[in-house]
């Protein structure tokens, strides 16, 4: 197995390990057990402590946390949280908007697009040649 597997939790799990023991973190759907960064981090543990077992991206974002913190934080990432629970990547394209866009609008409708400014041009010509040229 060459590539490298993502663990995947569900919330639930997350939740579980909300004690102090085991901190498990979800940023951006990704799960971190930030246990062995308790002490080091720079906004202390508490706030870390608090967080455990919830999805703390708000929080995380909110501080502005710098390009050195997510790098760091890659070291304590141990998997992504399951697509179900998935809040932040999920894709749009898994149901791509159908509803306004048909694939293939009836011809009518191409007709209509282009038929007023025609019929707006052909008048025009005959104006301007039987009232305002002659
Ligand atoms: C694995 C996850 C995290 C890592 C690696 C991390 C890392 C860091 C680092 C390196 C700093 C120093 C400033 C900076 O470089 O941006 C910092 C500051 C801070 N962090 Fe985190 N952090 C994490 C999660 C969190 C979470 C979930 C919160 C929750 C609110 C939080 C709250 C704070 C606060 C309040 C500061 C500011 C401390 C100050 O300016 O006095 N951090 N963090």
């Amino acid at each position: 197995m060459s590539e490298q597997e993502v663990k995947k939790y569900s919330m639930a799990e997350v939740r579980e390990k909300a004690d102090a023991k085991e901190p498990w973190i979800v940023i951006n759907d990704s799960v971190y057990n930030v246990k062995e960064f308790l002490n080091d981090h720079p906004g202390g543990e508490e706030v870390l402590l608090e967080q455990a077992g919830k999805d703390s991206t708000e929080e995380f974002e909110d501080v502005g946390h710098s390009s050195d913190a997510r790098e760091i934080m890659a070291k304590y990432k141990i998997g992504e949280l399951i697509d179900e629970d998935k809040k932040h990547n999920k894709k749009p394209s898994s149901h791509p908007k159908s509803a306004s866009s048909d694939e293939s609008p009836d011809n009518f409708s191409i007709w209509k697009s282009w038929l007023l400014p025609l019929t707006l041009g052909v008048l025009a010509i005959f104006v301007y040649r039987y009232f305002i040229a002659s």
